[in-house]
């Protein structure tokens, strides 16, 4: 992946060249489509949607580029697709500007690869063909599996890893091969002693006695002719959490020895089909992983390694039968989304030398996950990993503010440390396979001395590999650097599910989730792990509609935690992926559950007003009521399904929930607020920001309740007195209502307490606190107050999605040109393409250069615009503030 990358960059980079010398006319992009995705990816193996998702983009940068009509073609045989024959579907052309559609071929077979391609039709009728994309079927039911769920014979408790092997022997020749691997734990699948693939911690957490995920490789040319080996290294992951803190996972009631099953699909030449399986005839053993615990660290000793365990020259006499397992859950489904992976490589910037047997290596940067170490020393030498986001006072490793929940039960499995036992043989290397951390230092000592340098450690930046989907550029250094700690913090929190923080929890915590999504959503490309995650709340869900307060869950966070300010997660994100991608099958596949968990708070709280909820988390020094907030997301909830019940056409239901949404915006203001002064409840930033974002004021007196809170700032020296709910609305809350200056004010502030004040200590992740120096909820990788990140694309680029037609199909353009600013750029690759919103200031002009993907189409609205006029080219703009655009490239300015 990362070699991939360096290549594209090159790519690029050399295009760009060329292009500059040889085609130095071919500035616009020429009629075409391209980013054919399947279920969101990219011509994904082992899909089981009984009627996935096909989309596309035209690449047509032309004024007006929009398409009109579409045809689609599904089918087995690539060649006849070529000539316009598809055996599982075909359309007929479509007047439609739709470029997301559902299969509704014959059913998709199980084990098949499908080709597809579209043909679009644009505005003058002229044609584009795509290229001829695919996607694979995977099981698609779980009565396709052959192997059996194996593992070895100890129990739960037991420590060493399990590792296993079977050897087969192939005598025709192969058209093609395909691994399926279910795991309950963590795994590495080895083919004739070659890693598979390039994921890391496979599969993806899940409620593990409800779903569990398998993953599909192409291992064709992994296979030879004569004897092959298979080979499968166990980790515990979630499935076995041996390590014991507060929220108890050591008793989560799936937790078991790790196990798998797995059916390696072997297509001949002729079409016969063969599968070698999980059953009695694999062998098992232990190795040198001693230990693993994704919460705390890996033991690895490697006295133990068993040369070529994986591949057939490996004499497994001494290692012992399987045994055969039940099925950790009755619901086995594919794994179709973007993997972890070793993202970014960062070499250590420094090594201190302390002693001669410590050593601490700082990365520059905090981070979520793994250090390669390579060292040389003699056999049994014990070196000690310790990894840590801060440094004491005399320079050491210190983990006293991320430790705080973990109730070790001896000194066996320290907190976020790695044990590494050489065996002596010349320079050998580590990195931990089950485990992920956060941290920016990792101090090494052994148990004799070694010699290390700056060398001899690489940090792996890991985290869901979703592909960057958005960039801001600014004038002001702090706000660029406040942008990259929001991302950095994001992706720290992003590994298959949204966690909190990636080292004292990891925890899929709801409430952090649903304020980092939007955040989430401008930056990254990440539907499939938010669908997948959907998933696991409905897994989660009581009957009742009771969600817990983190998810996945062992059964903790029923009790506490767990109100509509935090578990709105269920209404919030599906709508926010329609908002983004235009999509509505999560707000479809979640729409009973949201109607469930709403339904459960109006039977509880008749009134309209909920005290369910922990309220304004982490506050500078004001608590708003709790009531007051969690009423606000129930009365967002009630919004949010309302409109899904217009969408899918329930009257009854958008009937009944839009009085349910006016029900409690109305308990809400007549007993928050007051009418005369515009002032809701004590008048904090929370109170007066949270009605205003989540659009719960009375239209007539938004202006006055936002005039108060620009008032509140400013006297407060625009600095902020919010908690985590305050800090998602009071941003927008301001510059969506006529104060986009004082939100800026507070977006740039660099001393306590606010964003910049961290950065300008030297933050390269977001924190917890807004004191830096706080005695406890410091962690120092939290998104939880990392709605900035979404800000600076909406308050100052001004690029917000129009629930009216979502996915950016048209674009709401409200830019704000901070006086402060010099220059300001926003981007955000949608669905339809490249949303651009960039202005720069020169001789007294402002220049606005905005860009419309094809297909889609803006409205721009400019305020505050000191008199001056805007002009595209040489003609003046009349507009009544409002200026519809089609697709194109624009270059407005304004003086
Ligand atoms: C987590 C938070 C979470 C909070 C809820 C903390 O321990 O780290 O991010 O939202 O608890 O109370």
């Amino acid at each position: 992946m990362i070699r991939a990358r360096i290549f594209t960059k090159y790519f690029y980079f050399s295009f760009a060249i060329f292009s500059l010398f040889v085609l130095p006319q071919a500035k616009a992009q020429s009629p075409g489509l391209s980013n054919l995705t399947c279920e969101h990816l990219s011509d994904p193996l082992g899909i089981d949607a009984a009627s996935p998702r096909l989309s596309w983009q035209m690449t047509d940068s032309s004024r007006g580029a929009r398409q009109t009509a579409y045809q689609v073609w599904v089918g087995t045989d690539s060649l006849s697709l070529l000539s316009g024959h598809a055996d599982a579907w075909h359309t007929s052309k479509i007047a439609s500007d739709s470029m997301l559609v559902h299969y509704q071929g014959k059913p998709l077979a199980p084990f098949t690869r499908y080709y597809w391609k579209v043909m679009v039709w644009d505005e003058h009728g002229k044609t584009s063909s795509s290229r001829i994309a695919h996607f694979e079927t995977g099981l698609m039911n779980k009565s396709n599996w052959q192997g059996f769920w194996i593992s070895d014979d100890k129990d739960k408790n037991f420590k060493p890893a399990p590792y296993f092997r079977k050897v087969f022997s192939l005598h025709k020749k192969i058209r093609s091969a395909r691994a399926y691997i279910a795991v309950a734990g963590l795994y590495e699948l080895y083919i004739n002693g070659h890693r598979i693939g390039d994921h890391r911690l496979d599969p993806m957490y899940t409620r593990f006695d409800r779903r569990n995920m398998y993953v599909t490789y192409d291992v064709t040319s992994e296979l030879k002719d004569g004897d092959n080996a298979l080979g499968v290294l166990l980790g515990n992951g979630w499935y076995n959490l041996q390590s014991t803190a507060v929220w108890h996972f050591d008793q989560a009631p799936w937790r078991n020895r790790p196990a798998f099953c797995m059916d390696l699909r072997i297509t001949y030449d002729d079409g016969n089909v063969q599968t070698i399986s999980t059953d009695k005839s694999w062998k098992t053993s232990t190795g040198p992983v001693i230990f693993n615990s994704i919460y705390t660290g890996e033991h690895y000793d490697a006295r133990l390694e068993q040369l070529g365990w994986n591949t057939t020259h490996f004499n497994d006499s001494s290692w012992r039968t399987v045994i055969i397992r039940s099925a950790p859950s009755p619901n086995i489904v594919a794994q179709a989304m973007q993997p972890i992976r070793h993202v970014e490589a960062i070499p250590a910037l420094s090594t201190t030398k302390k002693d001669d047997s410590t050593y601490l290596f700082d990365i520059g940067r905090n981070i979520a996950g793994v250090s390669k170490i390579t060292v040389e020393g003699e056999a049994g030498t014990v070196l000690r990993l310790k990894y840590a986001e801060r440094l004491d006072s005399n320079g050491y490793a210190d983990q006293s503010n991320i430790d705080v929940h973990y109730r070790p039960t001896d000194d066996s499995d320290p907190f976020q440390t790695d044990i590494f036992i050489l065996n002596g043989k010349g320079r050998e290397s580590f990195t931990t396979r089950f485990n992920y951390k956060g941290f920016q230092y990792v101090q090494v000592t052994s148990s004799k001395p070694v010699k290390l340098s700056k060398e001899s450690l690489t940090a792996y930046f890991m985290h869901s590999d979703v592909a960057p989907v958005g960039n801001i550029h600014s004038s002001n250094p702090t706000i660029n650097k406040i942008w990259a700690a929001t991302n950095h913090s994001y992706l720290s929190n992003f590994f298959g599910y949204p966690t909190d923080c990636p080292q004292r929890e990891k925890n899929g915590w709801t409430g952090d989730a649903h304020i980092a999504s939007e955040t989430g959503l401008y930056n990254f490309d990440g539907i499939t792990v938010y669908e997948k995650w959907m998933a696991d709340h409905r897994d989660e869900q009581q009957p009742n509609g009771v969600l817990p307060s983190i998810i996945p869950s062992n059964g903790w966070g029923y009790e506490w935690g767990n109100g509509p300010d935090w578990t709105s997660t269920i209404a919030i994100i599906p709508w926010n992926l329609y908002l983004f991608y235009g999509d509505a099958q999560a707000l479809a596949d979640n729409y009973a559950n949201i109607k469930r968990y709403v339904d459960h708070i109006d039977y509880l709280y008749p009134n309209g007003l909920t005290t369910w909820g922990l309220g304004d988390w982490v506050p500078v020094k004001s608590k708003s009521p709790v009531e007051f907030s969690s009423s606000i997301y129930y009365y967002a909830d009630a919004l949010i399904l309302s409109k899904a019940a217009q969408l899918f056409h329930k009257p009854d239901d958008e009937k009944r929930y839009t009085a349910l949404a006016e029900k409690i915006k109305n308990a809400i203001n007549d007993k928050y607020l007051d009418r005369a002064t515009g002032i809701y409840d004590k008048g904090y930033q929370t109170e007066l920001s949270m009605p205003l974002f989540w659009g719960v004021v009375p239209e007539e007196l938004r202006h006055k309740v936002a005039g108060n809170l620009a008032a509140a700032v400013q006297k407060n020296n625009n600095h902020l007195d919010v908690g985590i709910l305050g800090a998602k609305a009071i941003l927008s809350a301001l510059s969506d209502n006529g104060y986009p200056e004082v939100a800026y004010a507070l977006a740039a502030q660099e001393t306590y307490p606010s964003w910049g004040w961290w950065i300008v200590n030297g933050a390269t992740t977001l924190y917890e606190n807004w004191k830096i120096d706080s005695k406890s909820d410091i962690s120092l990788n939290h998104i939880m107050f990392g709605e900035i990140g979404a800000w600076l694309y909406k308050g100052i680029g001004g690029i917000r999605p129009d629930e009216k037609a979502p996915g950016f199909k048209h674009i709401l353009l409200t830019p704000h040109f901070i006086k402060e600013l010099r220059y300001f750029d926003a981007d955000h690759e949608g669905p339809y393409g490249k949303i651009v919103s960039s202005w720069k200031r020169a001789d007294g002009q402002i220049r606005y250069t905005v860009v419309i993907p094809p297909n889609s189409t803006a409205t721009l609205h400019l305020d505050d615009l000191d008199g001056k006029k805007v002009y595209l080219g040489n003609e003046e703009m009349r507009n009544n503030g409002n200026i519809e655009l089609t697709a194109g490239h624009y270059q407005f300015v304004i003086r």
